[in-house]
């Protein structure tokens, strides 16, 4: 019988539409011998859908015809299954409608890359692709993974962290802490977005506060770096789990101004073609996906990328050691991508960055090295089914008779 998948995508996240445009992606590529698929549609208020139309592109372009024509579910788990039952319910009649065996998380940003569609899935019982609600957690927050790696001997910039109250009471004071402690030109962004969002360079106290007012309006928290000069940006996917992990083909991503923004990244000028390897990436594809030429039409056009980096061979290993360690000490699962910084006068590396569910699952990384589109997602169920089995043997049981004769005494329960 054919493994049944969910996969999910969307949500209440500054990256919903990647999301949609990497998961629609993904389901053309899916080996449809082995799976049958259900894309589950996740709104802006974390609603769930399923419906003829979720799976096509080109339903996006109105939503509210789209959402008409689908079905609102709910997911309740049930016999190592997790059932989508039609919501609201019908009085009198079945409201069961399918299930599926397996989750298959395709989103982009806070509030669902972030652990939090992994902890709803967790607690459904069912595997899930990718990474599990710890690594999702840690490698969203830039602050957090800067912490974990630096504690694991991986390279990262110093920075300082603050949240929105501290600013408020006093941002001249943070300025000029920055200032001190730093100096310009700093980097200012929020600390758990993705797609270079908030994300803007200061190089004199009025900038710095107008860029740490923007990354405030996106995040609560926000970090400060410096600026790397005569920056190289170089990626490298890593494809595994904390046991066996292995390094993709490095990229470069090539932008148009100082910094990678989110137009460099998912618009594009339509120049990409010149650079070799340009061809992949956040279009839907080359594979006669539905409705892909509707999307490049509307401008979802590459991030424009040299495919392999221009560095040396030296610093390639470098890299791609650095990716599998970061990948395997923050217990990351599946695919991510992992961004690194490069001085080019000093030759001096910093990890950025991981991305725990990269934009267009990084398939375009994997290709060049010898692994099609559709072996990289039969690897991450894989790895899944693995995470799921070993989870089966941990005991989550403790009995005890501590429950016999229990009171509340004077101070309380202590864990
Ligand atoms: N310390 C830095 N020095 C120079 N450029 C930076 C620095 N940090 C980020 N950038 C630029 O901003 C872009 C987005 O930053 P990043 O930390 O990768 O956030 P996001 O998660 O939004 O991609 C990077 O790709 C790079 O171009
Ligand atoms: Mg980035």
């Amino acid at each position: 019988m054919k493994i049944k998948i969910g996969i999910m995508f969307g949500g209440k996240s500054t990256e919903h539409e990647i999301s949609i445009i990497s998961a629609i992606q993904a389901i053309e590529y899916l080996d449809r011998s082995k799976y049958d698929i259900i894309p589950i549609y996740i709104t802006k208020n974390n609603e769930f859908y399923i419906g003829e139309e979720i799976g096509n592109i080109e339903s996006y372009t109105n939503l509210k015809s789209l959402l008409a024509k689908s079905q609102r579910i709910i997911l309740v788990n049930d016999e190592n299954k997790v059932k989508l039952i039609r919501y609201p319910g019908k009085k009198f009649s079945s409201n069961y409608i399918d299930y599926i065996d397996i989750a298959f998380p395709i989103v982009h940003g806070t509030n669902v890359e972030d652990g939090t569609l992994q902890g709803f899935l967790s607690m459904m019982n069912i595997p899930f692709v990718g990474c599990d609600v710890v690594s999702s957690a840690v490698g969203m927050d830039k602050y957090v993974m800067k912490t974990v790696l630096k504690d694991n001997g991986i390279p990262v910039l110093d920075c300082k962290c603050y949240n929105a109250k501290e600013y408020d009471e006093d941002n001249e004071k943070i300025a000029k802490e920055i200032e001190d402690s730093i100096g310009y030109p700093v980097i200012v962004k929020p600390v758990n977005l993705g797609s270079s969002i908030g994300i803007s360079k200061a190089d004199s106290r009025e900038k710095l506060l107008s860029s740490l007012d923007t990354a405030f309006s996106y995040s609560g928290k926000v970090l400060v770096e410096t600026a790397v000069q005569n920056l190289k940006e170089i990626n490298c996917s890593v494809l595994g789990d904390y046991e066996d992990a292995e390094a993709s083909e490095l990229e470069e991503p090539i932008g148009n101004g100082e910094i990678l923004d989110f137009s460099d990244k998912y618009i594009g000028d339509g120049s990409a073609k010149g650079v070799k390897g340009a061809k992949s990436g956040l279009k839907l594809g080359a594979k006669g996906a539905k409705g892909a030429k509707s999307a490049g039409s509307k401008g979802m056009a590459t991030l424009k990328r040299k495919i392999p980096a221009e560095i040396t061979a030296e610093q390639s290993k470098i890299i791609k050691d650095y990716a599998v360690k970061a990948f395997k000490c923050l217990g990351c699962s599946g695919v991510s991508r992992i961004d690194f910084m490069m001085d080019t006068k000093t030759g001096k590396i910093w990890l950025n960055e991981i991305n725990t569910i990269p934009g267009s699952l990084s398939f375009y990384l994997w290709e060049p090295i010898g692994v099609p589109y559709s072996k990289l997602l039969d690897k991450m169920i894989d790895l899944s089914l693995k995470r799921q089995r070993e989870a089966e043997n941990i005991t989550y049981a403790f009995d005890s008779n501590v429950l016999q004769g229990v009171s509340f005494g004077t101070h309380g329960v202590r864990q």
